[in-house]
């Protein structure tokens, strides 16, 4: 009898799993981001334009979404990860290296980097000027 409930417990409690890591799974974030830095910003607020549904259609959660080890290395990108905001691993007081110590350098990394070495091999991509990014009618 023990025996019996302890299994269906078990069964219940892999259900209740499978069922939150489905939605975890389908967590897909919002399809436009205005994305803002909260925890060091510059001393002139510049806000940025991301269209995630537009990067999703074309790229692996994994080219952009990492996470972070007990160690403070980064760990790849699975399925069903939990998603955290850029700027809780990216700021000053992480001790993160230099290069990736803010939300902007971080961002810059990432987005730069691949609209300009896309468009350096000809194909179509995303702004490398500032104010293809850094709309001007963002509020
Ligand atoms: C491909 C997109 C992109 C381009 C191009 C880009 N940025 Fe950014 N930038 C971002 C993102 C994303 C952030 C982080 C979110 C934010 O603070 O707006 C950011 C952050 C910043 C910040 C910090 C803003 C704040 O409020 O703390 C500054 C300053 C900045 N960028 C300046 C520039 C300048 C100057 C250029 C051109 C030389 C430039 N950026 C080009 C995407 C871009
Ligand atoms: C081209 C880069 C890129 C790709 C590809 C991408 N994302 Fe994102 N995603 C971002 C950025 C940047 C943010 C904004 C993070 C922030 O506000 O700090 C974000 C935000 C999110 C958030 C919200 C996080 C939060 O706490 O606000 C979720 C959830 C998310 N993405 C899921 C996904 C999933 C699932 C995929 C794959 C299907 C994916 N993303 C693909 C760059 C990307
Ligand atoms: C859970 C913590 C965490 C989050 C959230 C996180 N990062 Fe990182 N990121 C790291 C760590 C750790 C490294 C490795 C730093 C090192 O080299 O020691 C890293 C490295 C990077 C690098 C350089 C290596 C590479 O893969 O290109 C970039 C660029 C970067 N992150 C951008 C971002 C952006 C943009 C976001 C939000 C979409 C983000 N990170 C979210 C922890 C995080
Ligand atoms: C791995 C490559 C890659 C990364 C990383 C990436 N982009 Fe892009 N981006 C693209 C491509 C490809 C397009 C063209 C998409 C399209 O038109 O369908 C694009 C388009 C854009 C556009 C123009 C969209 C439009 O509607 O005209 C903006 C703005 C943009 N990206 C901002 C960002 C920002 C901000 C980040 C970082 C948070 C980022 N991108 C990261 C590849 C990338």
């Amino acid at each position: 009898m023990v025996k019996k409930s302890l299994s269906l417990c078990l069964i219940v409690l892999a259900a209740v799993f499978v069922i939150s890591g489905l939605s975890f799974a389908s967590d897909k974030g919002d399809a436009e981001y205005v994305l803002k830095s909260t925890v060091d910003p510059a001393s002139k607020t510049k806000l940025a334009f991301f269209p995630h549904a537009k990067h999703q259609a074309k790229f692996d959660c994994a080219t952009c979404h990492h996470g972070k080890d007990a160690d403070g290395k980064q760990v790849a990108y699975t399925d069903g990860m939990k998603i955290e905001k850029c700027e809780s691993c990216h700021n000053k007081a992480a001790g993160m290296p230099k290069g990736l110590e803010t939300f902007k350098k971080a961002a810059h990394k990432l987005c730069k980097t691949c609209h300009k070495s896309m468009k350096k091999e000809g194909k179509a991509t995303g702004p490398t000027k500032c104010n293809g990014c850094h709309r001007k009618d963002l509020k």
